[in-house]
């Protein structure tokens, strides 16, 4: 268990703050070094042009370990948006075949699937998962032969309903389906071996559970995609991009690995010294030990939520972080907007408040949270 990590955020005593799965605080030592990062344009003499390379080879091996990838195939991207479209632009599908994904995912892993299948003539599939159950059997059952692609996260958003991405990568080898994934909800807070499940394409926003900045993220491309077509032709992105005095030796062949999917600009001397020193800590506490400890935090507030007639998704069936809780018949509009007003903070999706906690939160927050709920229902 790790203990409570409050003292590197910059949360107020009295905010109880549980809502990593909209936008996670950035860690004191993370905004120094991302300060530091933007003043360094004020004086852009001390910026090397090795600058334009180093910082970002560090996220790309960083983020690889995190996940259990090689670094070669880490790509730098903006949004997760970004790397489901570089995923859809490389992916094929054909005519009658269809794209697999859950209801209600998040749209930023469902529209490029729909321009896909919309060009080709195939479908997108949504699998309803029902309440309560596995999550996983729906989605095996729907990757069969007729299957291009399984867009898929590791837990849905909405309800933090977890898919086992071992098993689902597996059906997918069996039936010659592509595996490509939006982790923005899950990596850094819900441990993955991606050598175990071997996904084509993995993309995860980094302002969330990897407590990056904004406008940050990651990209993994698998070895048998790394010759394939990124979205934009970079500079930087081609062979040779270091020697800065010959950049119009316009050159054919691009940087190796998973680089030529890096996104323009994607030496960000503001954010990535931020998001590097974000996975550095991720590191140090690992993902196993942040899934333990808040696993334990969710299971408390599951419990005495429980007492005042909110039910939860057991919790095998949902991701450790994450918390939906269903509201009782009668339970008042606009609820966390209520609870802000008193400086707890969740969010509410459909008729469920999604409480995702993260270390910076102790036992006097679950109290506030917990205390007025049973005022406010
Ligand atoms: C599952 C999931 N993917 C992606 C995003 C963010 O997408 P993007 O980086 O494209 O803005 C969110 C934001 O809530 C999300 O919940």
């Amino acid at each position: 268990m790790i203990p409570c990590q409050r003292a590197l955020f910059d949360i107020p005593a009295d905010v109880a703050y549980f809502n990593c799965a909209y936008m996670s605080p950035l860690m004191r030592p993370a905004l120094a070094a991302g300060e530091a990062g933007l003043r360094a344009k004020a004086q852009p003499w001390t910026i090397p042009t090795t600058a334009f390379f180093e910082d970002s080879e560090r996220a790309r091996a960083l983020f690889a370990r995190l996940v259990g990838a090689d670094a070669e195939g880490v790509a730098l991207v903006p949004a997760a948006s970004y790397g489901v479209a570089t995923a859809a632009r490389n992916l094929a599908v054909r005519a009658g075949q269809r794209i697999v994904t859950l209801a209600d995912q998040f749209p930023s892993h469902v529209y490029s699937w729909r321009e896909a299948a919309k060009a080709a003539g195939a479908e997108v599939v949504a699998v309803a998962l029902p309440e309560g159950c596995d999550a996983t059997q729906p989605v095996l059952a729907a990757i069969d032969d007729a299957c291009a692609v399984a867009a898929l996260p590791h837990v849905l958003w909405t309800t933090g309903a977890k898919l086992d991405l071992v098993a689902i990568g597996a059906r997918c080898r069996e039936v010659g389906a592509a595996l490509a994934l939006d982790l923005t909800q899950s990596a850094g807070a819900l441990p993955i071996d991606f050598a175990a499940v071997r996904p084509d394409f993995a993309v995860a926003a980094a302002y969330k559970w990897l407590l990056g900045p904004y406008a940050t993220g990651f990209l993994y491309v698998a070895p048998r995609w790394r010759d394939g077509a990124p979205l934009e032709e970079t500079w930087i992105g081609r062979a040779g991009s270091e020697d800065f005095a010959r950049l119009v030796d316009y050159r054919d062949a691009y940087q190796p690995g998973a680089r030529r999917f890096d996104m323009g600009e994607r030496a960000n001397f503001a954010l990535l010294p931020a998001a590097i020193a974000a996975l550095e800590q991720l590191l140090a506490w690992t993902p196993d030990a942040i899934a333990r400890t808040l696993a334990a935090k969710t299971a408390a507030i599951a419990a005495r939520a429980r007492a005042l007639g909110l039910s939860a998704m057991p919790e095998d069936l949902r991701g450790p972080h994450y918390l939906s809780l269903a509201l009782p018949e009668g339970a008042p509009e606009g609820l966390p907007a209520r609870l802000a007003a008193e400086r707890v903070h969740v969010s509410q999706r459909s008729r469920s408040l999604r409480v995702t906690p993260h270390l910076y939160n102790d036992d006097a927050d679950a109290d506030r949270l917990i205390d007025a709920l049973a005022r406010l229902l």
